[in-house]
């Protein structure tokens, strides 16, 4: 079965709030999305790369690509307003393609590492949906009106990263169903396949507290 890695790199980034975005920024010499990129194209378990973009950057990401050549690099696609609807067209994009798994990444997560990623591949050998998670480390307070509603046992919660990765046939599926439902509302690409393929089992290996996602300024500046 091939593995396909998407890298997700068509958001804004309006919570950090640069007129560059975030997976465009500096990092250590490379590009934040270049990281990712680097990894997933070295890495032997991944068959292929594809990354999703906002139109409006695709000639910065085409100049950088002709720079790196990326020897996996076999798809450069356009992505949607919200984060579902890249992954939506990529998942339409390889919808001809009959064997292959999608892993779904964020541009914004450049600190992946290799072990993660053998995990999810080798995971992908037995499972036909895998998520990185790591233990919540704080206390979660079910909020309602502004006040606990609840607080739940932390052990059972578990902070979502990505890779997400998925058989293509299940999520092409989950998102085929969702599509038909007026009451969908967006949620990353577990909850897509759990709430609309229940059936499939998820299996979770576990990530990295490294692995986080830029979302603020400060998140670029912690190492
Ligand atoms: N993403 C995407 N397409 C979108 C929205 C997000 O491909 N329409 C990607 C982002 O580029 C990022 C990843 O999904 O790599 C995780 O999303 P997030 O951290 O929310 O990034 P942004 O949506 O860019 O940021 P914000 O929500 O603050 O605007
Ligand atoms: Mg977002």
């Amino acid at each position: 079965m091939k593995n396909v890695a998407i890298v997700l790199a068509a958001g804004s980034g309006s919570r950090f709030g640069s007129p560059v975005p975030k997976q465009f920024l500096p990092l250590k010499g490379r590009e934040v999305i270049e990281h990712s990129l680097d990894l997933f194209d070295s890495h032997t378990a991944v068959d292929e790369v594809a990354v999703v973009l906002n139109p409006q950057w695709r000639d910065h990401f085409e100049a950088l690509a002709a720079r790196r050549r990326w020897t996996k690099l076999t798809a450069i696609l356009d992505g949607g307003a919200e984060r579902w609807q890249s992954t939506l067209a990529a998942v339409r994009h390889y919808a001809t393609h009959p064997d292959c798994n999608l892993l779904l990444h964020d541009a914004a997560r450049p600190w992946l590492s290799a072990s993660i990623l053998q995990r999810v591949t080798d995971a992908l050998l037995q499972h036909q949906a895998v998520a990185v998670a790591i233990p919540a480390t704080d206390t979660l307070f079910r909020v309602a009106h502004g006040c606990i509603a609840d607080v739940p046992p932390r052990a059972e919660f578990f902070c979502a990263q990505t890779p997400q990765a998925f058989r293509l046939d299940l999520l092409a599926d989950a998102y085929r169903l969702a599509l038909q439902d007026p009451s969908f509302v967006a949620t990353d690409d577990c909850g897509v396949l759990h709430r609309y393929r229940p059936d499939v089992h998820i299996h979770i290996v576990h990530g990295s507290p490294d692995n986080i996602k830029i979302t603020h300024p400060l998140d670029l500046t912690q190492e």
